[in-house]
């Protein structure tokens, strides 16, 4: 494993990725599947990839760790050529990550994650290591779901566990083909969002193939629109294709409503975060009550022993009782500091409700955002793009 270096104040443990005339020609298909690509990807970058059903996509992605031999072309990691290299070496020095966690039914989560160190040689003890931290980097305790089966997982635990086995041999290439393709969209959100902070961590080199052209506004330093052929028809940052798209092809990619794809470049952690008042589970309700009054707030966000949010009652439900009750509200709206506004958004109406809690380091609560919030963030944009 190469020392990680410190650019742009960010962790990079990825190499860079220069494909040169990349082909694929299926045998009995009219034209090539992916022709002639030449594509270069920074280390450390999360490049996206949209673009039609069909245009190649997944072509392009299994070329790079050669689960599909190129028909022609060349593939580098770094400076180096891997055309040429070994599959399966070449497989250990990158992640796939693909749609339901592509794991191993008849293994425990344990066993799945550890595969690659296991074909690596690595000794027991430290394969036991590993697999505990990367299941705690993804958001997963190992004390309880280590020994389960992928079966007793949600899809989210399921796609996480995918995610920790991808980067167990700590590659410093991630390849993830629709990941979060199967799961409903706040479980993606979430997933998004963990994927964001390990990122940060971590500045693998990432190509992710999406279909949803929100989510690779949400998680890209840039993006590639490809069209049929894995022809490259934009590769920018998603400020500058949202602001400009290269062509009408691309316009119509991105879709109606750009004013509202601006609030998937906004973070929640971009806006004036509301500080509410809190009450600890147990405590007096009627000095919550005279603390949320003195403070003009009409809600209350509940918090267990480590700060985190447990439910958000009204001042008046919380006066009906003598203490703070400890019941975890299981539809509490909860989005993370590096949700999008249209996370935050979509959080609020799954909820019916006109706001959400937003929490921050280890889950605790950093502020709560309402609706007016976000609808006065929209209306700034339509603003900006009008002039
Ligand atoms: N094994 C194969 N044999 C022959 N043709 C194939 C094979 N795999 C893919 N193709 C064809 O190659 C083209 C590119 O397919 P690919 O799966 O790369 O597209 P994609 O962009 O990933 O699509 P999607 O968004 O639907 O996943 C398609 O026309 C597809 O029909
Ligand atoms: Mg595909």
């Amino acid at each position: 494993m190469s020392e990680p270096t410190l650019t742009d104040q960010r962790t990079v443990s990825g190499v860079s990725i220069r494909l040169e005339g990349v082909t694929k020609r299926y045998p009995g298909q009219r034209g090539p599947a992916v022709d002639a690509v030449d594509l270069e990807i920074a280390a450390g970058e999360t490049v996206m990839f949209v673009g039609p059903s069909g245009c190649g996509k997944t072509t392009l992605l299994k070329m790079l760790n050669r689960l599909i031999e190129p028909s022609g072309g060349k593939i580098f990691l770094g400076d180096e050529d891997v055309t040429g290299q070994d599959p399966d070496q070449l497989r250990r020095r990158i992640g796939y990550v693909i749609q339901a966690g592509g794991l191993f039914p008849h293994m425990t989560v344990g066993t799945n994650v550890g595969l690659v160190p296991g074909m690596l040689g690595w000794d027991r003890k430290r394969i036991a290591e590993r697999t505990d931290e990367l299941l705690d980097l993804v958001g997963l305790d190992p004390e309880v779901y280590r020994d389960r089966y992928p079966k007793e997982l949600s899809g989210g635990q399921q796609q996480r566990v995918g995610v920790a086995r991808a980067l167990a041999a700590d590659p410093p290439v991630l390849l993830m083909d629709e990941p979060f393709g199967a799961v409903d969209p706040i479980t993606r959100q979430r997933l998004q969002d963990e994927l964001l902070r390990i990122q940060e961590e971590l500045g693998k080199t990432i190509v992710f193939v999406t279909h949803d052209f929100d989510e690779a506004v949400k998680l890209g330093d840039r993006i590639v629109v490809f069209d049929v052929g894995a022809r490259v028809v934009q590769y920018d940052t998603p400020e500058a294709i949202l602001a400009e798209p290269a062509e009408d092809y691309v316009a119509d990619f991105v879709g109606a409503g750009a004013t509202l794809k601006q609030l998937t470049l906004t973070r929640v952690s971009d806006t004036d975060l509301h500080t509410p008042v809190t009450a600890a589970v147990g405590e007096d309700s009627a000095a919550v009550v005279a603390r949320a009054e003195a403070a003009g707030e009409r809600y209350v966000v509940v918090v267990d022993g480590r700060g985190r949010p447990v439910s958000w009652p009204s001042v008046a439900e919380l006066s009906r009782t003598t203490s703070v009750p400890g019941t975890r509200d299981e539809r509490l709206p909860v989005v993370g500091l590096r949700s999008t506004l249209n996370d935050a958004l979509d959080t609020m109406l799954a909820a019916s409700q006109g706001g959400v809690v937003v929490t921050g380091r280890r889950d605790t609560v950093a502020g709560v955002l309402v609706v007016e919030q976000v609808m006065a963030a929209i209306q700034s944009t339509r603003n900006e793009v009008r002039g």
